[in-house]
């Protein structure tokens, strides 16, 4: 999108991207995790984030609620709020990837135009995608937040899987089924999976 504002110039850091990965011991990353509300996409994104910390990695997680009250806390559920919230995660995420972090998403992010707006605006093999694959059903069983319920009463409009649409990726680097596999299983196969693709070796070192 075209900025609004004139007359404005890009400023470059001194400090480069592959110094800041250098001095880290791995390259950054975006690793965007989508599927339904309860999937696992928190769980997932924290299990991750602690293995790859153990590891001496630089990481940051975005979480959709907790970005919700803050940064967008302006935002609903309606399809035009969820593309802008998933745009500014975007740009957020870019950012954080310059700074050198292997940056987690965690967001249902539903619109398959959207996430591919966000891998748009990076390099190509900077954005990873990870889909959280599990079947409505066993979400609405799991139903952590009570949301499901509230959604299938009516109280909650536009939920995602239920009155909203979800639409899955077609080409997700990562493909995770929460459903068969525990925790700590589908945080080893993500890892293995950043591996394979050079984001971090095994012994840290670049
Ligand atoms: S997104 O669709 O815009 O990507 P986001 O990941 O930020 O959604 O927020 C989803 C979280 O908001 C869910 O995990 C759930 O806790 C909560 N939520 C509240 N209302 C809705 C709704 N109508 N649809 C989906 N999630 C909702």
């Amino acid at each position: 999108m075209t900025p609004k504002s004139r007359n404005i110039t890009w400023a470059h850091s001194a400090i480069t991207r592959e110094m800041r990965a250098k001095k880290n011991g791995h390259h950054s990353s975006i690793i965007w995790f989508t599927g339904l509300s309860g999937s696992g996409k928190s769980t997932l994104t924290r299990r991750v984030e602690e293995k790859l910390f153990e590891r001496g990695c630089q990481t940051y997680i975005l979480d959709g609620d907790n970005v919700r009250f803050g940064l967008n806390n302006d935002l609903g559920f309606s399809p035009e709020d969820r593309t802008e919230n998933i745009r500014r995660i975007g740009e957020v995420s870019k950012l954080l990837l310059d700074s050198g972090a292997i940056v987690l998403t965690a967001f249902i992010s539903p619109y398959r135009t959207d996430r591919d707006v966000n891998r748009e605006l990076v390099d190509s093999g900077d954005f990873i995608e990870v889909f959280t694959k599990c079947s409505l059903e066993e979400c609405e069983k799991r139903d952590p937040k009570g949301l499901y319920k509230k959604a299938r009463s009516g109280e909650i409009p536009n939920f995602t899987g239920i009155s909203a649409p979800y639409e899955e990726p077609l080409n997700a680097e990562i493909v995770i089924e929460t459903d068969k596999f525990n925790v700590d299983e589908c945080a080893d196969m993500v890892i293995a999976a950043l591996q394979e693709r050079g984001i971090f070796d095994g012994d840290k070192a670049l």
